[in-house]
């Protein structure tokens, strides 16, 4: 029989395109709430559900699916629970490499926009505050010769140490902060010589801004709590692109308040969409929607990508990115 899909929500071309000349393709209009998800997946009507970073794929959904694959539209798979569908042979798939280039993008965004106060300049422009060139106006702080620190060393923090060094600053890492694996000299590469290895405690001691680039599992929940935002230097600005839990938010917003750091730079959210009290009201923030992927071609390759992941799952084949490739079926 042909196969059948699932995808959680409407997605750009060209995966619809690739799924239907596969197979039968069922878009749901909007994302479906937990238990019809889990409903559907139970149903026996669908072999490979393409899903979104908001759909939850825990184990108790996965114990009841009748499905044999799981194609996250994403880089990132905290969504999913791996070790269940594992267990239950369930292959999952993801879309890496295509959104390294753009999330470091919007990371770097999030330096220059706190450093130089894009948008409260832009705010003061739009309500007609701008009153006209003043040697005091906004005053902000200087990227280059400032310490970027980034938490992980991935294609996405390296793409970013990229375009760091290209303003002139400083770059630290910490491999795979809390519990560094150092990176050995030999796969530094282009790095090497440039940017300067440290352990997580002098990352968060040392950085005038620190970019966080870990994926979100048990050991970097909170990774960024009260302790750890106590040791940065006041002056120093958190960016986040990776995943909101990453960061205590509610912590965080004390610490802002309290001036004990001096801005945030954010893609991401600890309950998104929703976003820990006082955090809006802040000055020092500059608060995005979750955009770090978000171009029109990136969107396209993740599309692709995620469509040839679930194709390839139906049909028996390995998919080209699997997250579980150990999964006996
Ligand atoms: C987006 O956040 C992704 O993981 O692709
Ligand atoms: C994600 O693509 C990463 O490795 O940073």
């Amino acid at each position: 029989a042909a196969p059948r899909y699932l995808v959680t929500m409407p997605v750009p071309e060209p995966g619809p395109s690739l799924l239907a000349a596969s197979g039968a393709v069922t878009v749901l209009p909007q994302p479906p709430d937990h238990d019809t998800l889990r409903r559907l997946c139970a149903s026996g009507d669908f072999d490979v559900v393409l899903t979104q970073l908001r759909d939850v794929v825990d184990a108790d959904l996965l114990a009841a699916a009748r499905v044999r694959g799981v194609s996250n539209f994403a880089v990132g798979y905290n969504n999913i629970d791996v070790a269940a569908a594992t267990d239950r042979g369930i292959l999952v798939g993801n879309t890496p490499g295509v959104l390294t280039d753009a999330t470091a993008d919007v990371a770097m965004a999030l330096v220059l926009a706190t450093a130089r106060r894009v948008v409260e300049g832009d705010r003061m422009v739009r309500e007609g505050r701008f009153a006209g060139w003043e040697p005091e106006l906004l005053l902000g702080r200087d990227v280059s010769g400032a310490v970027l620190g980034l938490a992980g060393f991935g294609r996405i923090a390296r793409a970013t140490a990229r375009r760091a060094l290209g303003f002139g600053m400083e770059v630290l890492f910490a491999p795979r902060p809390p519990g560094d694996r150092p990176v050995g000299d030999e796969e530094l590469g282009e790095f090497a010589g440039r940017v300067r290895q440290v352990p997580w405690e002098e990352l968060v001691a040392r950085s005038d801004f620190l970019s966080l680039h870990v994926p979100l599992a048990a050991s970097t929940r909170h990774l960024v709590d009260a302790q750890v935002l106590a040791r940065m230097k006041p002056e120093a600005i958190l960016i986040n692109t990776a995943r909101g839990p990453v960061v205590d938010e509610a912590a965080l917003v004390e610490a802002l308040r309290a001036g004990r750091i001096a801005g945030a730079g954010l893609d991401v959210y600890e309950d998104e969409p929703r976003l820990a009290p006082g955090l809006a009201e802040l000055a020092n923030t500059v608060l995005l929607p979750h955009v770090g992927s978000a171009t029109v071609s990136v969107r396209r390759e993740m599309s692709r990508l995620s469509a040839l992941n679930a194709v390839a799952i139906a049909e028996g084949r390995m998919p080209p990115h699997p997250v579980n490739p150990e999964v006996k079926w």
